[in-house]
């Protein structure tokens, strides 16, 4: 006998579990079935910087009680390379928006309890093996769940993309960071962005004693060829502390290479079977859009299921796809805007040329208004 819901959600991270949430506060019947343990979910350190509209989902919805209490709110960021460094204060520019640092193992973790609070359904090491999206049917380990629809939230390498025959448009960008955490205060005020001729390095800020940082590396790089010290040096030499003042250096608690690539899916929908989040659009961290972008769908489709659901109109849910597109290709493309700031080849024929319109850019970001409204809106912004 296969089990019954109404939804069923494949994947408990921000998209699947906001999407729960959101369907629970309107009593629809939710099952989430998630590969991990819960506290594997619930440990597992990825994002922290939440974009005004994630901010404000997550207030309108009564899930914003852990990142009112312990989240930050964060408002400048800092360019810094050989010639000096400027601020940004981006609270002053654009539309004025924020971000909130709320680490993303911490908000997993409130909405856990909250989707519980609510009544809603979830299993545990329960991987998922097979989707078919006409009869809204999951298969799992010696089991079979049916709904009304199915949503796969279950990231880029889940199952559920694969079950839309929809066409992709991937791209591999060709750079490597090695994501850092670090067991220290943050070192500076400013999310930083440092360009130096050994590669990108990065300072964001993930609450008062822990910081992540990103050091451009080769894609082939091993993690275990950079021990603490290693780190630690290359970080000092990029962020150049001889000329801004020391690094506040802890313990490195997590290290892991995270190579910058894009995957979206043409289609969001495919019969009864709905996707959200990185299995619908995977995008590089390079802006910290992931998240951000995952809760905007996740809150597109509350809607447009509950209208299908309790209204009987599908219309919403038949937009969906449509609605979604332009907002996840306006983040892929700032994305992109960030990439080619941040980077570029080291040697070659066009390294000289493509450092210099680097060099101008961030010139024409230092010192022109409509140049750094672009930025902020797009930054906080989707
Ligand atoms: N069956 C059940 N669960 C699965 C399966 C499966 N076959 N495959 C993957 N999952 C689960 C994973 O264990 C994970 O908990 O799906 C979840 C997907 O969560 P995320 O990877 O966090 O994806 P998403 O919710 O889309 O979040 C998007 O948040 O983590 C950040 O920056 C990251 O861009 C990403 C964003």
């Amino acid at each position: 006998m296969a089990e019954r819901a109404t939804v069923l959600i494949v994947g408990a991270g921000p998209a699947g579990l906001v999407l729960g949430n959101l369907l629970r506060a309107n009593r629809v019947d939710t099952l989430i079935l998630e590969r991990g343990s819960r506290a594997r979910v619930q440990t597992r350190a990825r994002a922290g910087f939440l974009g005004a509209n994630s901010a404000r989902v997550l207030t309108e919805h009564g899930l914003d009680a852990g990142m009112l209490h312990n989240g930050h709110l964060h408002a400048t960021c800092a360019f810094r390379d050989g010639n000096g460094q400027f601020e940004l204060d981006y609270s002053r520019l654009g539309r004025g928006e924020v971000h909130t640092v709320y680490p993303q193992q911490h908000l997993v973790t409130d909405l856990i309890a909250e989707y519980l609070d609510r009544g809603g359904r979830i299993r545990f090491e329960v991987p998922v093996t097979h989707i078919d999206p006409q009869t809204a049917t999951v298969s799992y380990n010696g089991g079979e769940a049916q709904a009304r629809f199915v949503v796969g939230c279950d990231g880029s390498n889940g199952i559920s993309r694969r079950a839309v025959p929809a066409g992709r448009h991937a791209r591999d960008h060709g750079v490597a960071w090695l994501a850092v955490l670090a067991q220290a205060p943050p070192s500076m005020g400013t999310t930083t962005y440092a360009m130096h001729d050994n590669g990108f390095a990065g300072h964001m800020a993930r609450g008062p004693h822990v910081t992540r940082y990103y050091l451009q590396v080769e894609p082939d790089e091993d993690p275990a060829a950079w021990p603490d010290e290693r780190i630690w040096a290359e970080l000092r030499l990029r962020m150049r502390v001889d000329r801004f003042g020391p690094l506040r250096e802890g313990p490195v608690t997590e290290r892991r290479i995270v190579r910058l690539r894009s995957d979206v899916v043409d289609s969001l929908q495919h019969g009864r079977l709905f996707l959200a989040g990185d299995a619908a659009s995977l995008i590089s961290p390079s802006a910290a859009k992931g998240a951000n972008l995952a809760i905007m769908e996740a809150e597109l489709l509350a809607g447009a299921l509950t209208d299908a659901l309790a209204r009987d109109d599908e219309r919403a849910l038949a937009a969906y796809s449509t609605t979604c597109r332009p907002r996840i290709w306006r983040a892929q493309e700032f994305s992109h805007w960030m990439i080619t700031l941040l980077h570029g080849p080291a040697d070659g024929p066009d390294a000289q040329f493509q450092r210099l319109l680097r060099r101008a850019r961030l010139d024409s970001l230092r010192d022109s208004r409509a140049h750094q409204d672009f930025f902020a809106e797009n930054y906080v912004g989707i």
